[in-house]
């Protein structure tokens, strides 16, 4: 088995042979002796490999192109003195699968914009082979996280009948539904969670990790038609329970995730306009802070005239020009926000004593805005009627639901974690079609 660039680096013995695989990234020098850069998507550094003209025609080594695959039998020399810490004296080497002149990714630098237009090369480059290391972390620790508190994990369904925020957001699979596929309006999911709070009744501790789909037509750099949500939800647990849990989890995944990319994390660091890590281990050495929604009003409406919406009272929906205040300028860490009036919260939260509020909360972060929306769920069902009345939810569609509660649902709490947020969150890259490999925007999909 041929060993990973990360492994190698890592500990590799000196003056050892090696065969190694992997793509160009940089080929120079001159008629005595070439460098070339060789990455395997690993780890974001690459490995130099050292072409001598004993044992090569370097007039032929020059021609290989960046992005070309070359397989390399050589020696590992550890250089403690040298930029690199190691490099590969080469002995033999095939490129085995060359690229034509047309390959886009070359030295210079080329900007994000540009890159979006060829999502099946732009991995090829630092900073996305950062991201979807770092991306691929992430959901890995979050599946760690719950397995080492004991959930169970639930997949959920894709099709589905029920509108789970009451929001009118879903993709119709078929409108025809005498002559569909399924006897009824079927949608993608826009949501796990009412097929989750049901598991939550039996199995107490659940969670979901899949891709959900809504059809919003908001082109901002922090909504996507398809993204992938996680979706936990605790039988018995109050708001308070529920946000505890949030903030373990993100601590958990984002420390584990840190520790195993330093090299990932030192670039982004360096790219990344204020100060990344340093922000990630603020958010890691403190208590999160939690406000009330009314505080959040009190606070916004002392500033009114630095927002377009400046009508700012009880009652209003937060903008993401509100939210980016909070985290970016006043409390500079992640806030939650708690109690929300229930007339823009969806049916399914607690109504709190005041009968004016929901037990919700929202869990913004800097230069994202939210990146959790949860609740405690009502489990009476008249008031549940009267929610779904309000928001002209069809009962019928919603009657198992409203079921759950004759048959030993005594509450429940969960959220929805936006896992590209989340990407964003922790790597520092300011647009959500950076954060996911192949991006589904408003107005825009490729291939
Ligand atoms: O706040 P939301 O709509 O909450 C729910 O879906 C609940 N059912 C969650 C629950 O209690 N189980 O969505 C949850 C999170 C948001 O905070 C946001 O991070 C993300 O999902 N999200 C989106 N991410 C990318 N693009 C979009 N269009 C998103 N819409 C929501
Ligand atoms: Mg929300």
């Amino acid at each position: 088995m041929i060993d990973s660039i990360k492994k190698i680096i890592k500990n590799y013995p000196n003056n050892e042979k090696i065969i190694i695989k992997g793509w160009i990234v940089s080929n120079r020098g001159n008629k005595k002796i070439r460098f070339i850069n060789l990455n395997d998507g690993s780890t974001v550094k690459n490995i130099q490999i050292v072409f001598n003209e004993l044992n090569f025609d370097l007039e032929e080594i020059e021609k290989w192109k960046i992005g070309s695959a070359l397989e390399v039998q050589g020696i590992f020399k550890l250089t403690p003195n040298a930029k690199q810490n190691c490099e590969i004296e080469a002995l033999s080497a095939k490129n085995i699968a060359p690229t034509d002149d047309n390959f886009p990714i070359q030295k210079q630098e080329i900007n994000l914009e540009t890159l979006r237009e060829i999502p099946h090369v732009r991995h090829r480059t630092n900073i996305f082979r950062s991201i979807m290391l770092i991306r691929s972390t992430l959901a890995k620790e979050i599946h760690n996280f719950f397995e080492s508190e004991g959930f169970l994990y639930v997949h959920t369904p894709i099709f589905t009948t029920n509108d789970g925020e009451g929001a009118g957001e879903g993709f119709v699979i078929k409108d025809d539904i005498k002559n569909g596929f399924f006897p009824k309006k079927t949608t993608l999911s826009v949501t796990g969670q009412l097929h989750g709070e049901a598991y939550a009744v039996g199995f107490k501790k659940i969670y979901t990790f899949g891709p959900t789909f809504r059809a919003e037509k908001s082109n901002t750099k922090r909504h996507a038609a398809e993204f992938w949500m996680i979706e936990p939800e605790v039988a018995f647990y109050t708001l308070k329970e529920d946000i505890d849990l949030a903030d373990r989890m993100l601590r958990f995944v984002i420390k584990n995730t840190i520790e195993k990319h330093p090299d990932e994390f030192q670039f982004l660091d360096e790219k990344s306009n204020f100060k990344l890590l340093e922000n990630l281990n603020k958010f890691l050495n403190n208590k999160l802070k939690v406000i009330e929604y009314s505080e959040a009003i009190e606070i916004l409406s002392s500033a009114s005239d630095k927002f377009v919406e400046k009508n700012i009272k009880f009652g209003i929906d937060l903008a993401t020009e509100h939210e980016k205040y909070l985290v970016d300028e006043v409390f500079l860490s992640p806030v939650a926000i708690i109690n929300y009036p229930k007339e823009f919260k969806a049916f399914y939260m607690y109504l709190n004593e005041d009968n004016k509020t929901v037990a919700a909360f929202d869990l913004l972060v800097p230069g994202v805005g939210e990146l959790i929306g949860g609740s405690q769920r009502e489990v009476d069902i008249d008031k549940l009627i009267q929610r779904i009345k309000y928001y002209n939810i069809s009962q019928e569609e919603m009657q198992w639901y409203l079921d759950l509660r004759k048959f030993g649902d005594s509450g429940s709490a969960g959220f929805g974690l936006g896992f590209e947020r989340l990407v964003m969150y922790v790597t520092g890259i300011e647009n959500i079609r950076d954060s996911i490999p192949f991006p589904r925007t408003f107005g825009s999909i490729k291939m």
